[in-house]
């Protein structure tokens, strides 16, 4: 018998970029990274809202550390720019991870459905393929190169009024599919995580007795995760050990996806 590999669960020294790491599910990738030894770059709409998480990261001095970038991904100009600051600054890029996005009510009956459309297709779509062609050259040099797309449960199924997300988050698993079988002769993997529903951002407005009621009526768990929980699967995912994983699509939602009744 062969003896037994040990494979790296160690991302210490690896250079990671997280998109819409202000907030939420970015920012807990983010410390989780710098905890877990990384170089971050903290990259979101705001400079000063990426200074403070570098600041956060900085107070808790983890092994890691972070760095911050505005980068509205929105803009394909902007994001061939700072992904080539980013890696001249950290020399080079092993880990890419497309997180930020937004919620757009867009009801189909609507003039407005329009104005809803583009921008989230921009944001979390477009930009993600966009993110990962700039990265695509330094990823390469990488010994152990690792790119998360963040879906949704709204690329498995669909909740009403939101289908221009649901569109959106559907490609993003197609174009993770689609890319993990293009760049896997180089070793890249590209694998992608759907949340259910987590506290952050994008659902603090949702009144909290709501949240109460939705989860325990659709989420076998019955709760609403912490971001953190997310960002450990996204750590999961970038490992070096983790190389034969890829084209993945893991729900992270505490059952929501699995449950019919
Ligand atoms: P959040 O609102 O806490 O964080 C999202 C971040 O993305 C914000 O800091 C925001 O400024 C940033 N962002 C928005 N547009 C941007 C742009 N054009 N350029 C750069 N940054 C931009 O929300 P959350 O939940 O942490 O969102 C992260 C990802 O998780 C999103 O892609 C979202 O669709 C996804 N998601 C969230 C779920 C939830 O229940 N919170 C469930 C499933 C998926």
């Amino acid at each position: 018998m062969e003896p037994y590999q040990p494979l790296s669960r160690s991302i210490a020294g690896k250079k990671a970029i997280v998109t819409g790491a202000a907030s939420g599910m970015g920012r807990a990738t983010a410390h989780l990274f710098a905890s877990e030894g990384a170089q971050v770059a903290v990259t979101d709409l705001d400079q000063g809202k990426c200074d403070a998480v570098v600041q956060e990261i900085a107070d808790a001095g983890y092994d890691g550390s972070a760095d911050a970038w505005a980068l509205d991904v929105s803009n394909p100009d902007v994001i061939t720019a700072v992904v080539g600051d980013i890696a001249q600054a950290f020399g080079g890029i092993d880990i890419l991870v497309n997180n930020a996005g937004f919620a757009i009510p867009a009801d189909v009956a609507e003039e407005s459905y329009e104005k809803a459309w583009s921008p989230t297709l921009e944001v979390m779509l477009s930009a993600h393929q966009r993110m990962i062609r700039a990265a695509l050259p330094h990823l390469r040099e990488a010994e152990h190169p690792r790119i998360v797309n963040v879906a949704s449960t709204e690329g498995l199924g669909a909740s009403p009024g939101n289908s221009p997300y649901v569109a959106a988050k559907h490609g993003v698993i197609g174009l993770t599919r689609g890319l993990a079988v293009d760049l896997g002769r180089e070793g890249i993997t590209v694998n992608c995580i759907c949340p259910g529903p987590i506290r952050t951002g994008i659902t603090d407005a949702i009144p909290e007795e709501h949240k109460t009621i939705y989860a325990k009526r659709r989420v076998p768990l019955r709760r609403y995760a912490i971001p953190e929980e997310v960002a450990h699967m996204t750590l999961s995912c970038v490992l070096p050990s983790a190389a034969f994983l890829t084209g993945a699509v893991i729900p992270v939602d505490g059952g929501l996806t699995i449950k019919n009744a």
